[in-house]
């Protein structure tokens, strides 16, 4: 049954181009006479009733904008049954007949929870770790991992001027997609990932036998690598005497909450623009209790019973070739 009145929400970790998808959500929902309101704080503003009605003028001007407009929040408290049906009940007196889930993993675990209470829901796959099973890419990696190179191709400069070794943690608390596609796109020396745990040992002495060959390096480490980008520096100063480099200065820098707040890239605003308009037009023809995502460049839906509490493991191509050229 087509919705009169739908509910968006942005929630977990803020994600460039989230402003765009909301945009389209509200603007395909209004062509199909559907009303939308923007939920503030994520589940935090379901559960406490925190609206305001958005309609395509006051969405207008917000595609540029890094962050979300409408605020996000986490809220481990949203894994009590009580908790979400607090939120059904916001929904409920709000006379809102669906939702648009905007946001990763544990974000879509909450849209799956609600799905589960009889809400009908539709969720956009958004988060800077693209770790989300059900798409190829999600809203915000590219922007992510666009300042991540940027940042890659500065510290190349200064390590190149200093002969140093510079170590860069990139984001990724669980996953390395991050950490892997920027550097491919950064022609990193070395990276360390979660997904695949490194002998410390061995990947330094690589990088310093790299550094004996280029007389600097560049290795890339994901915040979730065990051991993390300082640790791995503080490893290799003091390994400096074992693999003969008395000389090595070594810098660890971390890039952290800097790719969360870039500006939107072309291609996160066009993949939020689609995946927003596709989930409205979803909801009009009535479907419900899927993520939006994209493969191959197709906007796709997959059941949101069939993505929760997956990672969407890292490319083996793209390992492959990270390791046959050398990164
Ligand atoms: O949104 C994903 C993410 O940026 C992860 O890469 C990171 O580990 C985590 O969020 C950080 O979360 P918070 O901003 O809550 O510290």
């Amino acid at each position: 049954m087509k919705p009169r009145r739908i509910a968006v929400l942005t929630s977990g970790g803020d994600a460039p181009g989230m402003n765009a998808a909301v945009r389209a959500v509200v603007r395909m929902a209004a062509s199909f006479d559907i009303a939308t309101i923007g939920v503030k704080r994520g589940f935090a503003g379901l559960v406490e009733g925190d609206v305001r009605l958005l309609d395509r003028r006051n969405v207008g001007g917000i595609m540029d904008a890094a962050g979300t407009v409408l605020g996000s929040a986490r809220l481990p408290a949203f894994r009590s049954p009580d908790v979400q049906r607090d939120a059904v009940a916001t929904l409920d007196s709000e006379a809102v007949d669906a939702l648009v889930v905007i946001g990763g993993n544990g974000s879509q675990a909450g849209a799956h929870a609600l799905a589960s209470l009889g809400v009908p829901v539709v969720g956009i796959a958004s988060t800077i770790d693209n770790d989300l099973v059900g798409t190829d890419v999600t809203i915000g990696f590219d922007s992510a991992v666009s300042v991540a190179i940027e940042a890659i191709d500065r510290l190349r400069a200064t390590a190149a001027s200093h002969e140093r070794v510079f170590l860069i943690e990139v984001m990724g608390r669980d996953s390395g997609h991050v950490a892997l596609h920027a550097a491919v796109a950064g022609g990193a020396e070395a990276f360390a990932v979660p997904e695949d745990p490194i002998d410390p040992d061995a990947w330094l002495a690589e990088l310093a036998a790299t550094w004996r060959r280029k007389r600097h390096a560049i290795a890339v480490v994901a915040e979730g690598a065990r051991p993390g980008a300082a640790a791995l520096a503080d490893l290799l100063r003091a390994a400096r005497e074992a693999h003969g480099l008395a000389e090595i200065s070594v810098r660890a820098t971390i890039l952290g909450h800097v790719q969360r707040g870039a500006t939107p890239t072309a291609s996160d605003r066009l993949l939020a623009t689609r995946l927003g308009a596709e989930a409205a037009r979803r909801l009009a023809a009535g479907a419900h209790g899927i993520l939006m995502g994209s493969d191959g460049g197709e906007i796709v839906a997959s059941p949101l019973a069939d993505i929760v509490g997956r990672i969407k493991p890292l490319d083996p191509d793209l390992l492959r070739l990270a390791a046959e050229l050398d990164a």
